[in-house]
């Protein structure tokens, strides 16, 4: 997926030109994939635009490189206001943001403690995302999540995307649009880059963090969401066959936003519509982020950049 530049890139504290936010190849990042990372949105809204849940975000962020023993150097208010300044030097809304910590350039050995830590937040146009209602067409893959005590699935480390890129890979190889992983014991887990949400008889599953999930925001906002619908929610471990005789199923993920998934190794899902659950749940979920019902979970951090084409409340 190809991106629009910005103009500044934050940058260990200051806003740099775009071109001027490079690395060496010498960089440890480069050759031990020592990075964690962020993906958030700002979101158009009928009087301007707010980022979602950055808050929640930059906590991920930093219990992510405390899990890497990362010094960032910054903290969590400092990472926020950090992210606030380049959206709106940059004056782009809807965006998607991206912060990234990564051991810099330093020593070339594994061992990452003597290579400095570098920080960067970015942030290009985004526009909203159509997924339309069509649902998605997956299939479960030949790859694992990672054991749990191999690679933590609770830290956004940029090592962890090999992983999901062979799922990706291989789904978008076999035509499918996404793959969703089982853990090292062959219980559901999630896609490449998206929790997963199985409903059956009006109860909403999801797979719990001990499955090898990262721990969504977007999954945090559902499960708060269904339960103020009055929607059962369980977290259980879940067998793959669940997910062939579910009635609905979709995926959650800032990317992803709320997608019903059509059929799982090409077995439909309930008739393939989005069923009534997920409609609920997204439905929801889409009025919150763009400000046409309160923002009644304080979700929402308002920033000054005009928006091309506001939100119609
Ligand atoms: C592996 C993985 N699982 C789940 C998610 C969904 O997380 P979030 O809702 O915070 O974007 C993502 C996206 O960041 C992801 O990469």
């Amino acid at each position: 997926m190809a991106f629009e530049t910005t103009k500044n890139i934050w940058h260990n504290g200051q806003l740099i030109a775009w071109e001027k936010a490079q690395v060496h190849v010498m960089s440890h990042v480069i050759h031990y994939g020592s990075s964690v990372f962020e993906g958030m949105r700002c979101y158009a809204q009928p009087n301007g635009a707010a980022i979602f849940r950055l808050q929640d975000h930059m906590r991920r962020m930093l219990d992510s490189a405390k899990i890497y023993r990362m010094p960032l150097g910054y903290t969590h208010e400092e990472l926020c206001s950090a992210a606030v300044d380049v959206v709106e030097a940059n004056g782009v809304a809807p965006c998607y943001i991206r912060p990234i910590a990564f051991r810099g350039y330093g020593e070339v050995g594994v061992n990452p403690l003597n290579s400095p830590m570098e920080v960067y937040i970015a942030n290009y146009p985004w526009g909203k995302y159509v997924s339309g209602n069509d649902g998605a067409d997956v299939c479960i893959s030949s790859w694992n999540r990672m054991a749990p005590n191999t690679m933590p699935s609770l830290a956004k480390a940029g090592a962890n995307y090999m992983n999901s890129q062979l799922i990706r890979m291989e789904a978008e190889i076999n035509g499918y649009s996404e793959g969703i992983a089982l853990d090292v014991n062959g219980y559901l887990s999630e896609g490449s880059g998206e929790n997963l949400f199985l409903v059956r008889d009006g109860i909403l599953y999801t797979t719990p963090l001990a499955n090898s999930v990262l721990c969504g925001i977007t999954r945090t906002s559902v499960l708060t969401i269904a339960k103020a619908l009055g929607i059962p929610v369980v977290e259980l471990p879940l067998p793959r066959e669940m997910v062939y005789i579910c009635d609905e199923a979709f995926f959650s993920g800032t990317a992803a936003e709320v997608t019903h998934l059509r059929s799982v190794d090409k077995i439909l899902i309930g008739d393939g519509t989005m069923g009534p659950v997920t409609t609920a749940i997204h439905d929801e979920f889409f009025a919150i982020v763009n400000g046409i019902k309160p923002d009644r979970y304080g979700w929402l951090t308002p920033v000054r950049v005009p928006v091309a084409e506001p939100v119609e409340a």
